[in-house]
């Protein structure tokens, strides 16, 4: 898998999707334009105090000022806004009907993901993280359940708003497979800057087999401890606000556990996915990312909240 350096996989300079390479193009044609204009007129001003008198002569003619004061910026600008109105209307345009539909909510802080098949059938929900077959367009159906969020992945697209009661709508295409991370990008509150996801280019047969895994309930704990874990989640009524399929477990409040082992972090993007980290989280969420809906189970004793973290890492 070609992977991006560490520091490129959330860059809008380092372009991998469709989208993402047309807005980069804008941004190098503005910068190059932009510049070249701030340059011209710096030289002009140096110059018109500095130059010698036959020059400044020149630069103080009417002609001159009505020409570059007036008809360059207005020709400039118009082709400019002409190009930019082109690449806004190439990224509207649908192309090839999508394979598959993604519905992405936007949570108070975290990100609800649905994968709809092209009869509008729910495959399965999952959090935090979204998957997809290099080459193949997604549509992504982006809302919020409580107040505005926005959806970005600087690699693959550009910024799209999550909007109360309304749903805008994405083409994601990643050219190859890739991990890249997508942030927030629209202040939602406290824990905005710690509202991050993953999205996972896979090869196209990888992502079928990934799609069927992930639709099936979840595995049952084969060894003790996680066996203790699931006794603890049921015990601490945690199926309340989250579900695992294939238990009684069916929250919704918050993110949907099933296969939550198999995810590359854990909320939101911000911690790695390890039975360390499971557990901090469980015992300190209000510590790690205060005012966020689940409370901090820090009464749980030592051996179940290992057993906890345990049964959390076996649901690959
Ligand atoms: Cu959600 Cu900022």
């Amino acid at each position: 898998m070609p992977l991006l350096a560490r520091g490129n996989i959330q860059s809008a300079l380092h372009p991998r999707g469709s989208d993402a390479d047309r807005i980069a193009d804008l941004g190098i044609v503005m910068f190059i334009g932009g510049g070249a204009i701030f340059l011209t007129v710096i030289a002009f001003a140096l110059l018109a105090l500095f130059g010698p008198e036959r020059v400044r002569r020149m630069l103080r003619q009417h002609a001159f000022i009505v020409g570059g004061g007036i008809v360059f910026p207005v020709a400039a600008l118009s082709v400019l806004l002409v190009y930019a109105l082109l690449t806004s209307a190439a990224l509207m345009r649908a192309g090839n009907p999508p394979a598959l539909r993604i519905d992405v909510t936007g949570e108070m802080w975290w990100w609800r993901v649905v994968y709809v098949d092209d009869a509008g059938r729910r495959i399965m929900e999952t959090a935090n993280e979204i998957r997809i077959a290099a080459g193949r367009p997604v549509e992504m159906r982006l809302t919020t359940a409580d107040v505005i969020h926005s959806f970005w992945v600087p690699n693959l697209a550009g910024k799209t708003d999550m909007i109360p009661g309304h749903v805008n709508r994405q083409r994601l295409v990643a050219h190859a497979p890739g991990v890249f991370r997508g942030e927030c990008a629209e202040y939602c509150g406290a824990q905005h800057a710690k509202m991050a996801f993953e999205v996972v280019a896979l090869e196209p047969a990888a992502f079928d087999a990934w799609l069927a895994s992930q639709a099936r309930p979840a595995p049952s704990p084969v060894d003790a401890l996680a066996l203790r874990g699931r006794q603890a989640f049921f015990t601490h009524d945690c199926g309340k606000c989250h579900t695992i399929r294939g238990t009684e477990a069916t929250g919704t409040a918050g993110p949907d556990l099933t296969h939550v082992g198999s995810r590359l972090s854990l909320a939101a993007g911000i911690l790695p996915n390890s039975i360390g980290a499971f557990g901090g989280w469980i015992a300190a969420s209000q510590h790690i990312k205060p005012g966020n809906e689940m409370p901090s189970f820090d009464r749980l004793s030592a051996e179940d909240l290992r057993a906890l973290a345990a049964y959390m890492e076996s649901l690959q």
